[in-house]
């Protein structure tokens, strides 16, 4: 590939050419795609809008760059190896040539359904070929997809399909994951009952179990399919429309949809797959993230297909039927890549080295971290038990909001270390600052992690509401993007993620905003007011720690255990069970400063076991209620 680079000097060269000419950097690499216009200007941008542009008035359309561009040569070729959640059950296997014809097939079934170019399509899968169809059909059509990860509930998925005015639903009537089957299509009715805007669903059979079907509204995958044909004309796009929109919590309201557009996500998706990874034609890459999460988006569908690679698609759970099935999956289809989160890392490692002793690891060439940060210990034994101290790992740091990697090891050519996600990727300039936006220049520096001039992936928007983009990321720190992390460069000039700075938490690699918890648990009728928080969690990397105010409880006939179980249930229902606390506290009051604002600070302090360093406490509104949290944490 043009754009590999293969050795640090040619990292160092490449680094230097994107800070000193961005432009003529991006353009070179934008060159090596098909454009059915080429862009009149490469970037236009103030991140004071926010207003960015990238590869302007340029048209396209991705899914040419996945097919067409490459049919003669890589026709033949695997795209995608599907792993079903049962290891009984045969895997498949899906050349470029049939998933392309699959990819148009399923265009025309949504234009045959009156889904037109701009319109928003929710995709509500599980881990299954037919999402990643769904999504690359949308692309075909110029159809915005909105993909809502499977394990969110009824009330999550509605709010997402309203706040982008959804018309269309994609779904299943189940899915496997571990031992037995889930139900979704009864989810989505659920969740349609709130949702005027959508007057079409298109299920896909996975699991056969008896789904409702509404007239007029719902219709069959497979019906559908069979009535149109698999010839399909791409939709012309421009480089700045929006290819989809993907929701993500922040430290306020409601999950934002976060939006990223066609010309410069193809271009830094494929670019970023091609150099972290350093995948090689033919090589096999997986991908363990689910398609509804934007690792899914850039690296099991959009980066890989771009660069023509074979990408496993693994339908279950680390942990089914037993925690070796990861390493079987890679031994069974002789994974070169294998990227994964640290938590699935450390919940194997907890399961002990047999599971892994029975299988051939040795196909690997790299592994991967995602999601958090991952703590030495896990790191070692990646590296030492699974990479068998071979093969380089790459801690990979990025967001939502970035569409691809920013800061990580190119694996094999720039050093790596422990915990650290080491260098920026050429064209991406990172600066460290204080509190009060001042760069902390050099090294041994440790602060708010920024960026300070644009990349191609990045957000435009957040959808329906340019403000909060605004508010949210680039007012903090003038003409900054501000990422909400902490970050260490340490005396090598190597960058060290620290977590969210903000209130945000990072529960087993799921993004979580500590309001839209506490919103949750709100809802409980007995409850009067709450406050969430993280705790560091062995395995999950943060736990949640709700602190919780409510009525009476012999009053309303419940005892403690009674209540804390229907929070937890409460939780799962509005938001879905990733978002369940792992400790619920309940007490009689909160720590609150005179103004009115609960002091997270010591409630965090108190649910990491730390009942000393708690600072000045008198000056709070009701001091005495931080002793009475102490005695009840056993501190
Ligand atoms: O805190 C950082 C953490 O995950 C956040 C982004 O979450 P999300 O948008 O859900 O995307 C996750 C997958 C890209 C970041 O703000 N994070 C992500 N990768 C790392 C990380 N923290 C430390 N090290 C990483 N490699």
């Amino acid at each position: 590939m043009a754009f590999q680079i293969h050795s640090l000097g040619g990292y160092l060269h490449e680094y230097q050419k994107s800070v000193a000419d961005p432009e003529g950097f991006w353009e070179d690499i934008a060159s090596t795609f098909f454009w059915r216009k080429r862009w009149d200007k490469v970037l236009d941008w103030n991140f004071e809008g926010p207003d960015v542009k990238w590869f302007i008035n340029g048209k396209l359309n991705i899914t040419e760059n996945i097919f067409e561009r490459r049919l003669y040569t890589h026709g033949d070729q695997t795209a995608i190896i599907w792993e079903p959640n049962d290891p009984k059950e045969p895997s498949t296997r899906i050349t470029y040539k049939e998933l392309y014809e699959k990819v148009c097939n399923f265009a025309n079934v949504l234009l045959n359904n009156g889904v037109k170019k701009g319109d928003r399509v929710a995709i509500y899968m599980p881990m299954i070929p037919e999402a990643a169809i769904a999504m690359l059909a949308c692309a075909r059509i110029g159809a915005v997809h909105s993909v809502v990860f499977a394990g969110f509930s009824a009330t999550s998925l509605a709010d997402r399909i309203n706040d982008a005015g959804v018309n269309t639903v994609l779904t299943t009537d189940g899915a496997y994951r571990g031992a037995k089957p889930l139900s979704i299509k009864p989810i989505v009715d659920e969740a349609l009952e709130k949702c005027s805007s959508v007057n079409k669903v298109i299920v896909f059979k996975r699991t056969s179990e008896e789904v409702q079907m509404k007239n007029g509204r719902d219709v069959w995958w497979h019906e559908e399919t069979a009535k149109v044909s698999s010839e399909n004309k791409a939709e012309v796009m421009d480089s700045e429309d929006m290819l989809f929109i993907l929701y993500t919590s922040g430290s306020t309201g409601k999950p934002k949809g976060v939006v990223h557009t066609t010309g410069g996500y193809m271009v830094y998706s494929s670019y970023t797959f091609r150099n972290v990874f350093q995948y090689e034609d033919g090589d096999v890459f997986w991908c363990t993230a689910d398609v509804g999460w934007i690792t899914g988006h850039s690296y099991i569908v959009y980066g890989p297909l771009l660069s023509g690679a074979t990408v496993v698609m693994f339908e279950g759970i680390p942990t089914y039927p037993d925690a070796g099935r990861f390493w079987q999956v890679i031994d069974k289809h002789k994974v070169n890549q294998f990227y994964t989160a640290p938590t699935a890392i450390r919940s194997l490692q907890a399961f002990g080295n047999d599971f892994i002793t029975p299988y051939d690891l040795s196909s690997l060439k790299l592994l991967g971290s995602v999601g958090e940060p991952i703590n030495e210990e896990a790191w070692r034994w990646y590296h030492t038990f699974i990479g068998k101290g071979r093969v380089p790992i790459v801690d990979t740091w990025w967001q939502t909001e970035t569409g691809g990697i920013l800061i990580s090891p190119i694996a094999g050519v720039t050093p790596t270390k422990p915990a650290f996600a080491t260098l920026p990727l050429p064209g991406v300039q990172p600066i460290i600052v204080d509190a009060e936006g001042k760069e902390l220049k050099g090294n041994g520096v440790e602060g708010n992690l920024c960026i300070k001039f644009p990349w191609p992936s990045m957000l435009r928007t957040t959808y329906g509401d340019h403000e909060r983009c605004r508010q949210t990321y680039f007012s903090t720190y003038k003409n900054l993007y501000f990422t909400g992390d902490g970050v260490k460069r340490d005396e090598d000039g190597y960058y060290r993620i620290l977590g969210r700075v903000d209130d945000v938490i990072n529960v087993s690699g799921h993004r979580l905003g500590t309001a839209e918890i506490e919103n949750a648990i709100n809802e409980h009728t007995l409850v009067i007011e709450s406050a969430v928080v993280g705790y560091p969690h062995d395995i999950k990397g943060q736990g949640i720690y709700a602190y919780v105010i409510c009525e009476d409880l012999a009053k309303n006939q419940r005892t403690e255990k009674v209540l804390v179980n229907e929070i937890i249930e409460t939780v799962s229902k509005i938001i879905g069970p990733i978002a369940k606390p792992d400790k619920i506290m309940l007490v009689s009051g909160l720590p609150k400063t005179r103004s009115g604002k609960i002091m997270r600070r010591i409630l965090r302090k108190i649910a990491e076991g730390d009942g000393s360093n708690l600072g000045d406490t008198t000056t709070l509104l009701n001091p005495e209620i931080v002793d009475e949290i102490k005695v009840k944490a056993g501190l």
